[in-house]
């Protein structure tokens, strides 16, 4: 979800620990300080929109070969000289058999539940068939994280209030619309395209019944008058980012669940746990035209959001399950790494100013040639909470009841109390409050781990820490953690610091390589992946847009002498973050995820910043998913 954000839509940037919580005059004041400059972008006109940017010159260092994009900001997307984009699926286009055609101005809900939904986040590739390392024929797993209703529903107007006034009927549309989407692909001579009527075709929404399971499952604060056992839920919302499993199952991440929820949180059964989740702020109507979203009706419905759902893609049939044992929060992602003897290692940040990173460790390792024996791994193990010293070691500290202060008493009688409330767990073991932890990732090359730390404006100067260095971090950072002797188990590892965003000589602090030119250098970075070679490719939701920057890709080395050389791919059109960075194993491929396309102040269905991808009178823009390919085939970035 977007982290630079105008008045009208900010769920990834109200929250904030409440042990250091801002007034709400300063969080307003922030919120308006940035990207506030924008919708004028429309006026532009397609002319500029479709011209090819400045190249920059290629840098020495780095192993990267491809011209550099100039930093700009207009209605379309670009990528590098010699790459091709195709949009691979749009909002609204066919993902269930019997899909019908697409008609925003006539949409249902019961249209919807058929088609690809909005926002797209995490993408995932999972081998068809099972098990093979192919390279043309996938299921793609797709999380949907959000809505814009004053860009999907005509009559609303722009800005936050557009959200509020929707209609019951477009609030069905918008339940609909988010959670996720499995879609079948393949390489037809080159290009990319959505398989139709595939068996394993499937859309998960906020209505679709899942189950949940370990240590938290029946929890008394999960029983609602539709569920009294605690044990089944509708639906999943806020699925940023994600992970998948070694058996090859899909991890898609509840995070800004929090916003859905209106009524009083003080008449919950547990207020400080309200408070502390940030409950009762909700930013859209559900609340009004949906019971189980009214605190004041359903006070329990919130504590069965914030988890990972694991959802088996090859398996259409098999209900979602929500995994508890991985902890409530805001879940940004969940990606896994393996330990020495096996066990799976599952890392995932909590995104919200002054949160906390953790890491699970299953109690048993994986079994890689039986893969139902996988089928509730997750369900048993420890999760952890990350202190990052001043002396440059991290130390995981677990999350266990009856160790330490996690005991009755201090509110915590069950494990089930623990991961309900695990960021109140977390506070008693005094882990380090971070910029926003976003994506955190293990480069298949090194195997160092990387937290990408998005910004925190909120920072003080008497709050800062080696970890989180700069006050005000409008920019963000990216850590990097080299596990003890290499195992994702151990207790602890050492950290620095790979890079600090920002624009050298005007953002103080900012650190790259030192040849990063005047187009390399990024502003909140978000999602990363690897590519095959270990170099890493950040993607950035918050790029200074009144600088006429827009958020893109990124790619550097992550060692030898580019390490850090940070240079510009792919840029987004107005309004747009990019989620989802996945490359095909063979690194032939970079699939993104274009994340509210004119997303802008002002913006509207009617008057749009921006119509991409169709760029037709009418038709409002489209979050959509994008291949880039080498023209003529190859390496990206070789
Ligand atoms: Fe949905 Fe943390 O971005
Ligand atoms: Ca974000
Ligand atoms: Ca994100």
């Amino acid at each position: 979800m977007s982290a630079r954000q105008d008045d009208s839509m900010d769920p990834d940037d109200i929250g904030v620990n409440s042990s250091t919580e801002p007034t709400i005059g300063e969080l307003i004041e922030h919120r308006l300080g940035r990207r506030n400059a924008l919708f004028g972008m429309a006026g532009l006109g397609l002319a500029s929109a479709f011209a090819a940017p400045a190249e920059a010159q290629p840098t020495g260092p780095s192993s990267l070969t491809f011209k550099e994009l100039a930093h700009t900001l207009d209605p379309t997307h670009h990528v590098a000289e010699g790459y091709d984009l195709q949009v691979l699926i749009r909002w609204g286009d066919p993902v269930m058999p019997g899909a019908p055609p697409f008609d925003p101005a006539r949409l249902t809900a019961a249209d919807q539940e058929k088609l690809f939904g909005y926002n797209n986040d995490y993408l995932g590739l999972y081998p068809l068939p099972a098990g093979t390392r192919s390279g043309g024929r996938f299921l793609m797993a797709v999380n949907h994280e959000y809505t814009n209703p004053e860009l999907m529903f005509a009559g609303l107007g722009g800005g936050r209030s557009a959200a509020m006034q929707a209609s019951k009927e477009q609030v069905a549309v918008e339940m609909a619309s988010v959670g996720g989407a499995v879609i079948e692909i393949a390489r037809d001579r080159g290009a990319w395209k959505v398989v139709p009527d595939s068996r394993h075709a499937r859309r998960i929404t906020a209505t679709t019944p899942m189950e949940v399971s370990g240590p938290a499952a029946g929890h008394d604060a999960l029983k609602t008058s539709a569920d009294p056992a605690g044990r089944r839920v509708l639906g999943t919302f806020g699925n940023c980012a994600g992970g998948s499993t070694p058996w090859g199952t899909w991890l898609t991440c509840e995070e800004n669940f929090n916003l859905y929820f209106g009524g009083d949180p003080a008449k919950m059964g547990d207020p400080a746990l309200a408070r502390r989740y940030g409950i009762g702020r909700a930013v859209n109507a559900w609340s009004r035209h949906v019971d189980r979203f009214d605190v004041d009706k359903e006070p329990n419905e919130p504590n069965r959001f914030g988890w990972v759902v694991e959802i088996d893609p090859y398996e259409p049939g098999m209900p979602p399950v929500k995994r508890t044992a991985l902890g409530r929060f805001k879940h940004e992602g969940c990606t896994y790494a393996l330990a020495k003897d096996g066990r799976v290692v599952l890392y995932s940040g909590d995104d919200e100013r002054f949160e906390y990173v953790y890491r699970f460790v299953s109690a048993k390792p994986w079994n890689p040639v039986d893969r139902a024996a996988n089928r509730n791994l997750l369900d048993e193990g420890t999760l952890s909470v990350a202190r990052f010293g001043a002396d440059g070691k991290v130390e995981w500290l677990p999350l266990v009841q009856g160790q330490g202060p996690l005991t009755a008493e201090n509110g915590f009688a069950t494990q089930g109390d623990v991961l309900v409330k695990t960021r109140m767990a977390a506070d008693l073991l005094k882990p380090t409050p971070m910029d926003r932890p976003e994506d955190i990732e293990t480069n298949p090359v090194n195997g160092r781990v990387y937290v990408v730390l998005t910004n925190n404006g909120l920072r003080k100067p008497d709050q800062v820490d080696k970890a989180n260095p700069r006050p005000t971090n409008d920019h963000g950072h990216i850590l990097e953690i080299s596990p003890k002797d290499g195992d994702h188990a151990a207790a602890e590892g050492t950290w620095s610091i790979f890079l600090l965003a920002g624009k050298p000589g005007q953002d103080a602090g900012a650190r790259y390589h030192r040849a990063t030119s005047d187009n390399g250098w990024l502003s909140c970075p978000d999602n990363i992946a690897f590519d095959s070679k270990g170099r890493i490719w950040i993607v950035t939701d918050g790029a200074p847009s009144a600088a006429g920057v827009a958020d893109g890709v990124y790619g550097a080395d992550t060692t030898g002498f580019g390490r850090a050389l940070t240079r510009c791919f792919y840029q987004a059109p107005v309004g747009a973050e990019v989620c989802g960075p996945v490359f095909t194993p063979d690194d032939s491929t970079l699939f993104l995820a274009i994340q509210h396309p004119g997303e802008d102040r002002g913006s509207s269905y009617e008057k749009p910043s921006t119509r991409w991808p169709d760029f037709k009178d009418g038709m409002p823009p489209r979050p959509s998913i994008v291949a880039i390919t080498k023209k003529g085939g190859g390496t990206i970035g070789a």
